[in-house]
């Protein structure tokens, strides 16, 4: 029996599990999750693209790890291979909660973790009528949610199944706060009603956080977070641009990651999580922000190189050849003074802030080749694999 890794395209990350797996001397089999047809009858079960018949492959298969990046396909995959009777990493449950930021605050909150304030409201931004009338609830909403958050100190509207940054928009005042309302529509990243939530003032940066656990050991948070920093936005997505850095956490902040991951986890054996974590600095800032500003733009330009490596297409030709070549860029990037500089100011602001700390997002299939990685030193394909394997029944 075997670990399927069950994905819709290979991109870097799921080259990276495979090379992994060759290094680790772990047996995978590869199970494309896109135009497959899964097919149930009185005659069984079957799996078959148009090519190649995947029925044995999957009969074979102890655990599925599941790298479909569509939200709604990994959901489905964990659920549809769980019915046949798989191990999953991770679990369909785990999935359900994740795949929703709402579901995953309602657990984390239920739990006594600090989360940011946030309100729901299940009616949707505009109600279109059968006879073609559209009723327009934007200015109700607005209502509803400054009864619970102050406009004066920022709201912050996001899309409940989003990721990369998408519909998380930021107010100031009710006008922004009506138009941002608008703009959120029933749809497969927002399937209902607004979710809302306090601006957290995190100063420059956030912190996403690994936490495992394989079957028969005590649930592990990596004492290294990926650290994504920058002015530009509100919003500290590595899609927008912003840098990484390698950020040491405070004992009592894995702790608490931990106590995440298992309220996320519940009901699993086998689980890994990426969570996200801001720290609600304020004005408790040890430099000025126009120094650090400095300090970012010479690490951005650092960064060039990095970014460049990435964008270089031999990674889909020569996936080794491309990451020594990425792993050697960043290490020239971390190796500048500025880097180090920025790494220690988050370093001491995280240490002196950390009982300010709030989780707001846990991932359940994280990108981590590219970032995560290098930043961390952390190879997260590490316990994904570990974890499948620790799955299977010997
Ligand atoms: N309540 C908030 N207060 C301050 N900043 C926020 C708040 N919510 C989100 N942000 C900023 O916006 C970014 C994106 O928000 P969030 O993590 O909720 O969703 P996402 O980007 O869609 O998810 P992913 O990180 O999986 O791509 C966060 O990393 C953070 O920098
Ligand atoms: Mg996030």
């Amino acid at each position: 029996m075997s670990i399927a890794l069950l994905y819709e395209r290979s991109e870097n990350d799921e080259n990276g599990i495979k090379l992994t797996a060759q290094q680790l001397d772990i047996d995978l089999t590869f199970l494309p999750f896109r135009k497959i047809a899964l097919s149930i009858s009185k005659d069984g079960f079957s799996a078959k693209t148009k090519g190649k018949d995947y029925t044995s492959i999957i009969n074979d298969t102890a655990v599925v790890l599941n790298r479909a990046q569509s939200k709604n396909r990994r959901l489905q995959a964990s659920y549809i291979m769980e019915q046949l009777g798989k191990k999953t990493l991770n679990s369909s449950q785990s999935e359900f909660v994740c795949y929703s930021k709402l579901r995953t605050l309602l657990n984390l909150w239920k739990e006594g973790i600090p989360i940011p304030k946030t309100v729901f409201v299940p009616c949707d931004s505009t109600d279109n009528l059968k006879n073609g009338q559209v009723i327009h609830n934007e200015k109700h909403l607005a209502e509803l949610f400054q009864q619970e958050i102050p406009i004066l100190d920022g709201i912050v509207i996001k899309a409940d199944a989003g990721t990369h940054g998408k519909m998380v928009m930021l107010a100031k005042n009710v006008e922004e706060l009506v138009a941002n309302i608008g703009e959120t529509k029933p749809s497969i990243i927002n399937p209902v009603g607004v979710v809302a939530q306090e601006l957290v003032q995190k100063w420059f940066y956030d912190l996403r956080i690994i936490v495992h656990k394989e079957k028969g050991k005590q649930p592990f948070c990596y004492p290294v977070s990926m650290a994504r920093a920058g002015f530009k936005d509100f919003r500290t997505n590595t899609f927008l641009g912003n840098l990484v850095f390698g950020v040491k956490l405070p004992r009592s902040i894995q702790e608490l990651a931990i106590k995440c991951g298992r309220t996320l986890g519940k009901g699993s054996e086998a689980w890994i999580f990426a969570l996200d974590a801001m720290v609600n600095v304020k004005e408790n800032k040890q430099v000025d922000d126009a120094y650090l500003k400095g300090e970012l733009d010479k690490a951005g330009k650092a960064f060039v190189p990095v970014q460049r490596v990435k964008q270089d297409e031999t990674r889909l030709t020569d996936f080794q050849g491309w990451n020594s070549k990425l792993e050697k860029a960043f290490k020239c990037y971390a190796d500048n003074e500025n880097y180090e500089n920025i790494k220690k100011i988050i370093e001491e602001s995280v240490e002196k802030n950390r009982a300010e700390l709030v989780f707001h997002e846990s991932n359940s299939c994280p990108e981590f080749w590219e970032n995560t990685r290098l930043a961390t030193g952390y190879n997260v394909a590490i316990p994904l694999l570990k974890g499948a394997l620790s799955l299977i029944d010997h």
